[in-house]
C-alpha cells in the first residue's frame, strides 16, 4: 500500500494534515511529527491534540495529506486510526521512531496509528493543465515564491 514513491514524498514533506470527523462536521490539523511505518501505516505524534483523540474515538475513518511543497505533489492516504500508548501491542516500537524525530522537546505519550486502504496522489494543477510542466522547474518555481535557495 505505502509505495517507495509514498514514503518518499512523506520524508520530503514537513507537514502532515490529519482530517477527522465529528458530530459538527469535518475537523482537520497539522502533524510535524509523523512517519510510514511497515507496509501499510501512517504513525502520528500525539502531543496536543484532543480534537483528534476524541474524533477518532467515535469514528476511526481518517484522511492524512502532506505534500512536499516545492515539487508540488505529495498523497492523500485514507484509512482507519487508533490511538496506542504505552502497554499497547507494538507502542513501543513506533514511540521510539516518533520520539527519535521529536528530540528533546516533546514527549511522545500517545500516538495515532492509521492503517491505510487507499491511496491517492495530489498533484498541483500546472502538471495537469500546463504542457510539458517537469518537476525541476516546479521546484524552481516553488523555491522563487518562498525565497529559499538550494544548498546545492
Ligand atoms: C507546524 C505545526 C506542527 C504540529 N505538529 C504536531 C504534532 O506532530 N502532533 C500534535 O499532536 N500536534 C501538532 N501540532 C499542533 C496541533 O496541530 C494543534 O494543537 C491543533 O490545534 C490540534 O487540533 P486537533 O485537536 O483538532 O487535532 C502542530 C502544529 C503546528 C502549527
Amino acid at each position: 500500500m505505502l509505495t517507495d514513491e509514498i514514503r518518499d514524498y512523506a520524508n520530503r514533506s514537513v507537514l502532515c494534515w490529519l482530517a477527522t470527523a465529528s458530530d459538527d462536521g469535518p475537523s482537520v490539523s497539522p502533524k510535524e511529527i509523523f512517519a510510514c511505518f511497515g507496509g501499510d501505516r501512517i504513525i502520528i505524534a500525539n502531543i496536543a491534540s484532543p480534537q483528534s483523540v476524541q474524533n477518532i474515538a467515535r469514528d476511526p475513518r481518517v484522511c492524512v495529506s502532506f505534500v512536499d511543497v516545492f515539487s508540488q505533489r505529495g498523497w492523500q492516504l485514507y484509512g482507519n486510526a487508533v490511538l496506542m500508548r504505552s502497554g499497547d501491542a507494538g507502542f513501543e516500537e513506533r514511540q521510539a521512531i516518533l520520539q527519535e524525530m521529536a528530540g528533546d522537546a516533546f514527549r511522545v505519550a500517545t500516538l495515532f496509528d492509521v492503517t491505510v486502504a487507499k491511496a491517492n496522489e495530489i498533484l498541483a494543477p500546472s502538471y495537469r493543465f500546463k504542457k510539458d510542466v517537469r518537476e525541476a522547474d516546479m521546484r524552481e518555481g516553488a523555491m522563487r515564491t518562498y525565497g529559499v535557495k538550494s544548498r546545492d
